[in-house]
């Protein structure tokens, strides 16, 4: 294993701007190299090199780093190579060993990953180079799915046998470590068998793309006839699988979320495929559960909008209903596909072309849905009318757009016979002027608001102003590299909410927070980071924005301090203390005066 000292010796022994300079030609501009970057294509340079504090920076593409990263990105190297390179450099000798080493501790679980890469190899070459494969194969085919597809998504067989994968594997890995990762079962006998058996293999990845486990679909007709078999059939949880977490393709589809900034979340594996036949790789889909907050907290790390893609049938519908509960922090809309279908069903039916278009251009918003999901059953009695009505108001009060809300009060009358547009108008109107005044008293006051109505409010107004000046620069650190690196550089630099302190730790680590670190958490860490996650802010950073970060937290933490020693000074004079008193008051009045 490579220490941390080890790899700071390497560091040391090297100039960035030498290394750097090996690959591209710099010139020297004020304290800092100027050169074209390797990293996007420009004829004008903005790819700095800071030789005093060793990275370099490209204001064009907003790439940043130390002498590791450039050689681990130029190079297109993991980090331990990039250190293998920067010590031959440095004449640092390294023995080989010790970076193998490294490389399997990575992970704690790392033996988990290694056991689910071979058993995707090996499903896979099954159903594609063996007899039994061909057969499988065929009823791939038959769903519309061709090759390609097939070893685009890696899917693989089972074959119908009792420990066909634990054979291949037991020579390769201990049988501790093989029990471990959830694909055998330990039986009476003392024998061990495989989890899956006939089944056609879908490998279930992390959004690194590495698999932690598989989800199996039966496909022979003995088996779809039977129905004591599920259809569908996940790994167990495991130290790496977690299933309310983890979002299927989301490894794939991660480039195109941030490109497009939404997300498709599906009902099923199938569907996700037939999006991607339908070149839309922007799709997930939850593993046979409903949509979890930590579901939700993982999308938020890429994007703000998903779009709900649920089967059309009535347990879609529900689902969509209890999504967009779970989705309030999301801009939503709704899909609901024609005669109740799936879009894997539709695209059995229509063409490649056609289900792009549905995906693209048929769309709801989330209140258009709810009114056509709420509506009365029986549209003449007259009590479901006003519960519906009582149920519809205050989700169309809360649209900010008056627009938006009188086309939706227009739907609504049209639903109802015993309603026309004012009736409908008036209930909304009544829920306006209440929505109005919390907001208005959201912004004037910073006092904690009222508890009658602080359950409805966003979190974020219940938090300090220097929370949430931290919370925004913390986020602006896990979304922008190079803000990250800046403040990497700044010995002197910690927050001052302790939890935030210690994301922030993590974070430098790692350059993010994992799943894995962030389970090993206290509870109010793992709040905090995901109230960091519900900062709603622009991509782009505004050109003061970091000062003016800076400027409120170094005035909240004075003003804190300056709290405390008014404090002081009340208790000095309760006790007679004058001059103490004094001399404390003296303090406080040149520290305000240096604050304004
Ligand atoms: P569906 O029943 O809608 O299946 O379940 P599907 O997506 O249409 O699948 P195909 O087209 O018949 O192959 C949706 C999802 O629910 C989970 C699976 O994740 C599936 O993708 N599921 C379903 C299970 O976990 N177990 C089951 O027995 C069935
Ligand atoms: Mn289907």
């Amino acid at each position: 294993m490579i220490s941390k000292e080890k790899i700071n010796e390497i560091k040391q022994a090297v100039n960035i701007v030498d290394v750097i300079g090996e690959t591209i030609s710099l010139t020297k501009a004020g304290r800092n190299f100027l050169g074209l970057c390797p990293f996007h294509g420009e004829k004008t340079p903005s790819f700095n090199v800071v030789e005093d504090k060793q990275f370099f920076h490209c204001f064009g593409c907003g790439k940043s780093g130390d002498v590791f990263k450039f050689i681990e990105e130029y190079r297109g190297i993991s980090f331990s190579d990039s250190v293998q390179v920067v010590a031959e450099k440095a004449g640092i000798e390294l023995e080989q060993q010790a970076v193998v080493q490294r490389e399997r501790q990575v992970h704690p679980h790392q033996v988990l990953f290694d056991i689910h890469a071979e058993a995707e190899k090996f499903y896979h070459a099954l159903l594609m180079t063996t007899k039994m494969g061909a057969e499988a194969r065929q009823y791939l085919h038959q769903r519309g799915l061709t090759d390609e597809v097939i070893k685009h998504f890696q899917l693989g067989l089972a074959p119908q046998e009792q420990n066909y994968l634990y054979r291949h594997l037991s020579g390769k890995f201990s049988e501790q470590d093989l029990l471990a990762s959830g694909l055998f079962n330990p039986a009476d006998n003392n024998l061990i068998y495989d989890a899956f058996q006939g089944r056609i293999m879908f490998p279930l990845t992390d959004e690194h793309g590495r698999v932690l486990a598989f989800s199996g679909r039966i496909w022979q007709q003995k088996d779809s006839e039977n129905k004591q078999i599920a259809k569908y059939k996940n790994s167990r949880s495991t130290a790496i699988f977690n299933k309310s977490y983890e979002l299927y393709h989301l490894d794939k589809a991660k480039a195109s979320i941030k490109k497009s900034r939404e997300v498709y979340l599906m009902e099923g594996f199938m569907d996700v495929i037939a999006a991607h036949r339908a070149g839309i790789d922007n799709a997930v889909a939850s593993m046979g559960t409903a949509l979890t907050r930590e579901h939700v907290h993982h999308l938020a790390k890429f994007c703000k909008k998903v779009i709900l893609t649920y089967d059309g049938d009535a347990a879609g519908q529900a689902a969509t209903a209890k999504a967009l509960e779970e989705l309030q922090a999301f801009q939503v809309e709704i899909i609901s596909l024609p005669e109740n279908l799936d879009p894997d069903e539709f695209l059995a039916r229509n063409s490649e072309e056609l289900l792009h278009q549905v995906l693209t251009n048929s769309r709801i918003s989330d209140v258009e849905f709810l009114i056509q999901y709420l509506k009365p059953e029986n549209p003449d009695n007259l009590q479901m009318q006003i519960d519906f009505v009582d149920q519809i108001a205050p989700i169309i009060a809360k649209n900010k757009s008056i627009t938006a809300q009188n086309s939706y009060i227009y739907k609504v009358a049209d639903v109802l016979p015993d309603f026309d547009y004012g009736q409908v108008e008036a209930a909304v109107n009544h829920l306006r002027v209440n929505e109005r005044q919390a907001r208005s008293q959201m912004i004037s006051s910073s006092q904690p608001p009222l508890t009658t109505f602080g359950a409805e409010l966003p979190r974020q107004a219940r938090l300090s102003r220097l929370v949430r000046a931290e919370n925004h620069l913390f986020y602006r650190m896990v979304t922008h590299l190079y803000i990250l690196n800046d403040y990497r550089l700044r010995e002197d630099f910690a927050f001052f909410t302790p939890e935030l302190q210690v994301l922030f730790e993590l974070l430098k680590e790692h350059g993010e927070v994992t799943a894995y670190d962030l389970a090993q958490q206290t509870e109010q860490v793992q709040r905090a980071w995901y109230q960091v996650l519900e900062e709603k802010l622009p991509e782009e950073v505004g050109e003061n924005e970091l000062e003016e970060l800076e400027r409120r937290r170094h005035q909240e933490q004075l003003k804190r301090e300056n709290q405390q020693k008014s404090r002081v000074i009340r208790e000095q004079v309760h006790v007679g203390n004058t001059e103490a008193a004094l001399d404390e008051l003296a303090q406080l009045i040149a520290q305000k005066r240096k604050m304004e």
